[in-house]
């Protein structure tokens, strides 16, 4: 009887794997548009997740509160997530930053190449405002000025985030992009190919705080560059608050374009960072409300376009 038991719970088990398995997998297309706002990308952190008979069928944004409000707060709004009409983060040279700025040290790109000769420094301003999220240290719902009145924190905590309840509303959880908390979900084996069998892989997304892995950010440009060395000439130059931006201006308009790859420079010299090739609003690919480009890339990396904005190989 016992084993016959144990047989049946045995048999539903793999079964339940099986089913599994087939929503699991590497990372699924996004079900957001990726066209004419960051409104319809990923970096909207009001979207919905399904319920109940929809979970793996209706469109995102469907209505129902589901997995996803148990994760972070539904401001409602795309924008406050990173950005706040009052009260911002002024200690950052990032526009009207609604975001605490970790005080990490990370782990930088160590020369893992071999002819690395650039100064590596820790991640300028202009990658601190994607590590806010990306490296998992805060949730991503972790923003100073909640909307409504007297929703102000310059330390955000799970306390504070606790205060923000609209009628009907209860969340108890703040998560961050992690693997113990968003990717317990987002990841397509283990626990999550069980419990949230749709929802999309996010292991890479999840930057961490030891950059060795990742393309050299808070890295200074090398100073020598053109005919003859392994390096292009960022030919635009403006002027910016914190310094010069150096950019590669394709158009030759002499204006620096979201299209255009871009070295920051927060008093240490021209340096690459995360919006050097990212633009976190999405790039359309061409013309007004086509589809943006994938990873919110710049420009298109199509035949390796956009490495050899830079490198000369
Ligand atoms: C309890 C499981 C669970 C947790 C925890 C969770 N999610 Fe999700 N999420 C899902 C599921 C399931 C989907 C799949 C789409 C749907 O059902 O709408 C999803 C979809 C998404 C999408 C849309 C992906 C796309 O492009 O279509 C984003 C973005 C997202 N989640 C972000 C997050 C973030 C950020 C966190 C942490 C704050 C998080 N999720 C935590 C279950 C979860
Ligand atoms: C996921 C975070 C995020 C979201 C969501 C977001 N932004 Fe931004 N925004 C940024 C970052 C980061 C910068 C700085 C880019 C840089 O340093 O080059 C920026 C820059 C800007 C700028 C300055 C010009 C520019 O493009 O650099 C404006 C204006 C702006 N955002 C408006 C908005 C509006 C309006 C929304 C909502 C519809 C929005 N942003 C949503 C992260 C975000
Ligand atoms: C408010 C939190 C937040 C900030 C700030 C933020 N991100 Fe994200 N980002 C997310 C979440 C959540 C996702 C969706 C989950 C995922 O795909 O990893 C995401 C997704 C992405 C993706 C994958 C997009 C896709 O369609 O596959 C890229 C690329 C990205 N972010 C780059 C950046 C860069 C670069 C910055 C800074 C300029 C930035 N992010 C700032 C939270 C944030
Ligand atoms: C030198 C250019 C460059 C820099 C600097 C850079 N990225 Fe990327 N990033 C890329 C490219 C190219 C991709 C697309 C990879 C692919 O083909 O999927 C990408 C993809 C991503 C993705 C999606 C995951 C993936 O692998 O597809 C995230 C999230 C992301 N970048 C975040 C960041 C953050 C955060 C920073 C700063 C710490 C950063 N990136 C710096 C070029 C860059
Ligand atoms: C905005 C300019 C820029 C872009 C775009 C860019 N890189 Fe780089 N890359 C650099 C700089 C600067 C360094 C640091 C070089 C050094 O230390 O010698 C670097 C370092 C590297 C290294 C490590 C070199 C070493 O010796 O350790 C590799 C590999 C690399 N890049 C590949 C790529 C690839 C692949 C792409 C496209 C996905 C890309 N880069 C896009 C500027 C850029």
């Amino acid at each position: 009887m016992r084993r016959v038991l144990l047989h049946t719970m045995w048999v539903l088990l793999v079964q339940w794997l099986a089913v599994a398995n087939v929503w699991s997998g590497p990372d699924r297309p996004t079900e957001f548009s990726n066209t004419n706002s960051v409104v319809n990308t990923r970096h909207n952190m009001t979207q919905r997740s399904k319920t109940g008979a929809d979970l793996l069928s209706g469109p995102p944004n469907s209505g129902g509160a589901g997995q996803m409000d148990t994760s972070r707060n539904d401001y409602g709004q795309v924008c406050v997530y990173c950005h706040t009409p009052h009260g911002a983060n002024a200690t950052i040279a990032a526009p009207l930053w609604n975001r605490a700025i970790p005080t990490t040290t990370y782990t930088t790109y160590n020369l893992l190449g071999t002819g690395a000769s650039q100064t590596y420094t820790q991640p300028g301003g202009s990658s601190l405002v994607c590590l806010s999220c990306h490296d998992g240290q805060q949730a991503v719902d972790a923003v100073m000025n909640m909307p409504g009145a007297g929703k102000y924190s310059s330390n955000p905590n799970f306390t504070f985030l606790e205060t923000w309840q609209p009628t009907g509303f209860s969340t108890g959880s703040h998560l961050g992009l992690k693997s113990t908390e968003c990717l317990v979900c987002h990841t397509p084996t283990g626990l999550g190919a069980i419990i949230a069998p749709t929802a999309t892989d996010f292991t890479v997304f999840a930057i961490g705080t030891d950059l060795r892995d990742d393309h050299p950010v808070g890295v200074s440009y090398p100073s020598t560059s053109g005919t003859g060395t392994d390096w292009k000439t960022p030919g635009g130059a403006v002027a910016k608050p914190g310094g010069t931006t150096l950019f590669f201006d394709e158009n030759g308009d002499g204006r620096l374009q979201k299209t255009e790859v871009r070295l920051y420079d927060t008093g240490q010299g021209a340096e690459v960072e995360c919006g050097s090739c990212h633009d976190p609003h999405g790039v359309p690919s061409a013309g007004v409300g086509s589809g943006f480009l994938p990873s919110f890339l710049r420009k298109t990396n199509s035949a390796s376009a956009l490495c050899l904005t830079c490198h000369s190989k």
